[in-house]
């Protein structure tokens, strides 16, 4: 790891501009800078860096960031890999810090594991071209299929022989230790003690890591064989980590940011074909359901997602099973399914490129309506199941995240009421009985007795909120963030004679907790800054070591504040004036803040009372349903009436 204070030098090196002009023209327009987007073609300039801010924001892509992810961008550079540029940039020597004796044998691992594998993608590369049975059995078949020799060798195929043992005695001569063999999975152990070779005969797919180097193996058998399994994986090890891999992806990266969006299909063959087609933006689940790494990993390239999968039902079922988590991580997924029993390998292979892509772009379903349509076959005409597809349905649109979302949001619903002859008011009803109830799920995981006690009273609703206040009251996230904004933006000014706005915030806040855990860390990460007699602001985390603070700061930074969007009128009301926002912002963040975790503390009470048994316990709970209900009327007491009815 690089020591905090090279990190520190060259964050105090960093000047955005002058890294950002090497690959953008630049032009002085105010206090900031303006250019032609270098992540999206345009013709006018929407591209802008703020040397105070340390940050640029693409107005037209939306692609917002600092000096360091610039470079992790635009060259695809990974976070070490950027300070060490912008050190050699700087002339700043880089200083490495001990790691623990348990990191250094993971890392000792790993390393060791990237070596073999990569000897081994060497040889099975070797025994394909040069060698004659590889060339007979391995590379002729590879050609039958149609894989031209630059795809073979782009994507590193090979072939390990049917001899026993020929890569495992290779390895075995270069001193390769056994264990670590059987972790790679190239080796086997056969009638107690012999070391084998596990993908005898068969033609290896190598699967890359984002910086290319080799973290496992697919081996595929060649014809058919009732016996053997079709495909031998690499086992989980150090390095390969089977629900965050997605094969392909490093081919892609580049291909899906320039597309927008990422194909997914099932197979190593589908991925290569497609390639080789001039198809690039495409990657491969290996068959199973997506898990929320992959969903993630596609999420940092693209929101659109494009499944392509061969029209039988379990490969849909299985992609299906993926759709509401996709949807919590707010992708936009389509669902292309090949027909006549092809897969995007042959069926690309069949009709060639143009027409692929014509049968891609004309054949998109929706998923959630394809789901539906599924849904509603399988009904038929029996009412209960009928019932079941409609709350089915209502709780796989409850995960549409809808404050991004909410026109996306609204045209489902009436599609869906639409499909299911049944009254939209109806099922926006029950949509929303399924969020405030994943809601609630959610809130007593996170607020368990002891933390912090956090209740409500029967009588419902306690508060007229207005929709677009409960639609912000449900955002944890977003009122945290407000805070931290206001904090980095306002901290020093003066809230009155007093204490300035950091020390207002932090003593208003004190009672409550963050949801987030991330902010909650940043939050904490402030307040001990200002301890220590600093300024904190967001440039004191915008290069932090952790990847996640780095990106919040960013999009804290960057993003305005998400406030209810009838503050103003609210504001209006009440004699709050200064001139550059800073009291108000401060003051609307908190006030925000706190009736979140009040109305929580209300739903967690209401929860509570209505499992309480005994009473005494009924009692206490009705008694800090006041205290919560004398603190919210204080609160809205300080802001006027104006927010309530
Ligand atoms: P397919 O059976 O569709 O294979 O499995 P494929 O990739 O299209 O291969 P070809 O075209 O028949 O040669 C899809 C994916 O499921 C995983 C592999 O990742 C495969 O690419 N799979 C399949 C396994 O891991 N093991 C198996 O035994 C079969
Ligand atoms: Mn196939």
């Amino acid at each position: 790891m690089i020591t905090p204070q090279t990190i520190e030098q060259i964050k105090s090196r960093i000047d955005i501009i002058d890294i950002i002009s090497d690959y953008v023209k630049l032009k002085k327009r105010g206090s900031n800078y303006l250019g032609l987007c270098p992540f999206h073609n345009e013709k006018t300039p929407s591209f802008t860096v703020s040397p105070s801010k340390e940050l640029y924001k693409c107005f037209g892509c939306g692609k917002s960031g600092n000096a360091i992810t610039f470079l992790m961008d635009h060259d695809k550079l990974s976070y070490v890999e950027s300070l060490k540029w912008l050190a050699a940039r700087y002339n700043i020597e880089i200083e490495e810090t001990e790691t623990s004796p348990e990191q250094k044998i993971l890392a000792q691992t790993a390393d060791s594991l990237y070596i073999i594998n990569n000897y081994a993608k060497d040889f099975f590369e070797n025994t394909l071209w040069n060698n004659d049975e590889g060339k007979e059995i391995a590379l002729s078949y590879l050609k039958e299929r149609g894989f031209r020799d630059e795809t073979i060798k782009k994507f590193q195929l090979g072939y390990n022989p049917t001899e026993k043992n020929l890569l495992t005695q290779s390895l075995i001569t270069h001193q390769f230790n056994k264990e670590l063999l059987l972790k790679t999975g190239l080796t086997v152990v056969r009638n107690n003690d012999e070391l084998v070779d596990n993908y005898r005969g068969r033609i290896i797919f190598p699967i890359h890591h984002n910086t290319g180097k080799i973290i496992g193996f697919g081996a595929r058998i060649i014809g058919k064989n009732d016996k053997a399994p079709k495909y031998i994986n690499t086992p989980e090890n150090e390095i390969y980590v089977k629900s965050k891999i997605l094969y392909g992806l490093y081919f892609a990266r580049s291909p899906i940011d320039k597309a927008k969006e990422c194909l997914l299909v099932e197979g190593y063959t589908d991925v290569i074909s497609l390639h080789q087609a001039g198809i690039e933006n495409v990657v491969a689940s290996g068959g199973t359901s997506l898990t929320t790494e992959q969903i993630r990993l596609i999420k940092k390239y693209t929101n659109n997602l494009t499944i392509i999968y061969d029209g039988d039902n379990a490969g849909v079922k299985a992609a299906l099973r993926g759709l509401d988590m996709a949807l919590e991580e707010g992708l936009n997924v389509k669902l292309v399914l090949i027909p006549d029993n092809e897969d995007p390998d042959s069926y690309v292979n069949k009709v060639g490129t143009t027409a692929f892509k014509d049968f891609v772009a004309n054949n998109k379903k929706d998923f959630i309506i394809f789901q539906l349509g599924i849904l509603l076959k399988d009904a038929g005409n029996d009412i209960n199941q009928k019932n079941n597809v409609v709350n089915n349905i209502a709780e796989t649109l409850s995960k549409i995240n809808r404050t991004e979302d909410f026109t996306k949001l609204q045209e489902y619903i009436k599609q869906c009421a639409s499909l299911l002859k049944i009254d939209e008011g109806g099922l926006t009803t029950l949509v929303n009985k399924y969020k405030r109830d994943s809601i609630a799920k959610e809130e007593k995981k996170l607020y368990s007795v002891g933390d912090f006690q956090t209740q409500e009273f029967p009588q419902q609703p306690t508060t007229n909120y207005t929709d677009s206040d409960t639609l912000l009251l449900h955002q944890d996230e977003a009122i945290e963030k407000n805070i931290l904004k206001v904090l980095f933006e306002h901290g020093y000014k003066s809230w009155n004679n007093e204490q300035s706005i950091a020390l207002y915030v932090i003593n208003e806040l004190s009672p409550y907790k963050f949801h987030n855990p991330l902010l909650a860390k940043i939050y904490a990460a402030f307040i001990q800054e200002l301890n220590e007699g600093k300024q904190p602001d967001a440039k004191t985390f915008l290069y932090h070591t952790d990847e996640a603070i780095r990106n919040m700061i960013i999009s804290i930074t960057a993003s305005p504040y998400e406030l209810s969007p009838k503050w103003d009128e609210k504001l209006q009301g009440l004699n709050i004036t200064n001139r550059d926002n800073s009291i108000q912002d401060a003051f609307m963040s908190v006030t925000f803040f706190k009736l979140r975790k009040i109305k929580k503390m209300f739903e967690e009470n209401q929860q509570q009372l209505e499992i309480a048994t005994t009473p005494e316990q009924q009692l206490q709970l009705m008694k800090d349903h006041l205290l919560f209900k004398e603190e919210e009327s204080k609160i809205t007491k300080a802001l006027g009436t104006v927010i309530l009815k």
